[in-house]
């Protein structure tokens, strides 16, 4: 089973720029990284949106829409701080798993693994929160499907990364919530909301923090707390792989990459090289 995972692309109303300057262009990266993930073959049985789909304005949603409509694989979105509930609701009221009223939770159980996409958005807030209910929404939905590999994709993480700039704007959840991802069947949690690709671990599982499609805000040690630039090196999403052999393992892509490639073939040719280049 193959899992793409596209995170924070921040689209805004057409004709508008993320934060009013052109060159974030965060359309053309969405665009991008659709016409990547449709030349892929086979195509990724699912494609998870890990939150901050756009600035939050029904027509973003709507410009979302146009820049995703030729996408091949399914799509599935959670929120994250940028978005507003109700309109991605109403952004998304065609589709079978958006739910009709309160958070936006849901399971997909058509694949080997289950899919399990929770919200964390506290509306005007940067951090994220899992209430009481919204856990035990957790906890009654992992009881229907005790046996099958189950993936938690949500905006937030949940455990800080010794971050000063973004240990204050995790999502912050209740003891149970930890509990619950330390028991099976659950394998790991995917999230998004940094834009910086890490790893750490959360109730003794795998939390992998994807890089996003728009732009990265640049901080040279992992512990500064001020933003000294935005990067904008090309979109970069994950592809989750999950094979009966090996488990769940994460490769990151980098969409469009402007630096100069050199031939493969070229360089096997080479003869003082040829017997092992890895
Ligand atoms: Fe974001
Ligand atoms: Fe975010």
């Amino acid at each position: 089973m193959l899992i793409a995972q596209i995170s924070d692309t921040h689209i805004v109303p057409k004709h508008e720029h993320w934060l009013e300057e052109p060159l974030t262009r965060v359309d053309q990266r969405l665009a991008e990284v659709v016409e990547f993930l449709n030349q892929l073959d086979p195509s990724p049985d699912v494609v998870l949106l890990t939150g901050d789909v756009t600035e939050g304005e029904a027509s973003a949603y709507r410009y979302f829409k146009e820049l995703i409509q030729s996408l091949k694989s399914p799509l599935y979105v959670i929120p994250g701080n940028h978005d507003k509930r109700e309109e991605m609701r109403s952004a998304f009221k065609d589709t079978p798993y958006m739910p009709k009223e309160g958070f936006i939770q849901y399971a997909i159980d058509d694949y080997p693994v289950r899919l399990i996409g929770l919200d964390t958005l506290v509306e005007g807030e940067v951090y994220g929160r899992l209430c009481e209910e919204r856990v035990r929404w957790l906890e009654n939905t992992l009881e229907q499907s005790p046996e099958k590999p189950t993936l938690i994709f949500m905006h937030h993480p949940p455990k800080k990364i010794g971050s000063k700039l973004f240990d204050e704007m995790i999502c912050f959840c209740p003891p149970a919530f930890e509990s619950l991802i330390e028991k099976d069947p659950v394998i790991g949690i995917i999230a998004g909301h940094y834009h910086h690709f890490c790893v750490n671990s959360f109730g003794k599982k795998p939390c992998f923090i994807a890089p996003s499609v728009a732009p990265v805000h640049y901080f040279a040690h992992p512990e500064d707390r001020d933003v000294t630039a935005l990067e904008l090196e090309d979109p970069a999403i994950t592809l989750h792989l999950w094979e009966g052999d090996t488990g769940w393992v994460s490769h990151v892509r980098r969409i469009k990459e402007n630096y100069k490639r050199l031939d493969w073939q070229s360089l096997k040719k080479k003869e003082n090289v040829a017997p092992c280049l890895l």
